[in-house]
């Protein structure tokens, strides 16, 4: 690994209610993060504003998983970026592929991005290619498309800000893993295109988190089912040394 910073991302999804949410918050607390490594941890909404008070003082920073590209007003059901900021937010995922999946375009999500920019939040931009497009050779393709119209679209300043997450659909919650070369290999794509930190996200566990992060190009993991155990999580913050 160089010196910079190593960024693990817990993205709790949509898991844990308030009792397992405090549980899982007072175990990481337990934890050692190390000064090189940067903890993100992006609990549902709801639970944001009581994990803000549990990690008061800690070296955790918070994310969101999502945000509304408005800003605020009549907007039902959204939650704007001054809003998260307004919680001391440092972070917001962005473009999840579960998100997208419901439709969310590349526009919508550099909308986003602007909006999370705007109030001085770093958004964690998720890009990745579905099985199809990975076994037709097209995750280059597929994700340097999507830079280009969720990012790049932006302005340069803006787009510099950004941390970008790739996580190939096919890996997400499957247990699939896929392999630290390819990962390696859009990593480096992706830099060539925008000098940022990029992320692997997809199926990363205690056992394997470290051949991500020896990746020369990989600067952190985004986790998803292995956030939600606070040993799982801190074994991944272990494998970033
Ligand atoms: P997973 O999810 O670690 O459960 O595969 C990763 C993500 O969707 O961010």
């Amino acid at each position: 690994m160089t010196v910079n910073k190593v960024y693990i991302a817990g993205n709790w999804k949509m898991n844990l209610h308030r009792e397992e949410s405090v549980e899982l918050l007072k175990g990481l607390r337990e934890g050692k993060i190390p000064s090189q490594v940067e903890a993100i941890l992006c609990p549902p909404f709801l639970r944001l504003e009581g994990a803000a008070e549990l990690l008061e003082g800690s070296p955790y920073k918070l994310g969101a998983q999502d945000v509304s590209k408005y800003e605020n007003g009549a907007h039902t059901g959204e939650i704007s970026a001054s809003m998260l900021k307004d919680l001391g937010l440092s972070y917001v995922i962005v473009g999840h592929s579960e998100l997208r999946g419901e439709g969310q375009t590349d526009e919508e999500v550099s909308q986003k991005v602007r909006a999370a920019l705007r109030e001085g939040l770093v958004p964690i931009v998720c890009l990745g290619e579905s099985e199809e497009e990975y076994d037709r050779g097209l995750s280059l393709e597929t994700v340097a498309r999507q830079l280009e119209e969720s990012v790049l679209s932006l302005s340069p300043e803006e787009a510099e800000k950004v941390i970008l997450a790739y996580e190939p659909l096919w890996a997400i919650g499957t247990g699939k893993n896929c392999p630290p070369e390819v990962a390696q290999e859009v990593a480096a794509h992706l830099k060539g295109k925008l000098k940022v930190p990029v992320l692997y996200g997809g199926s990363v566990k205690g056992n394997n988190a470290g051949e991500y992060l020896s990746c020369q190009d990989i600067d952190g993991v985004l986790v998803g089912g292995a956030s939600l155990k606070a040993e799982e999580f801190l074994t991944i913050v272990e494998a970033a040394l």
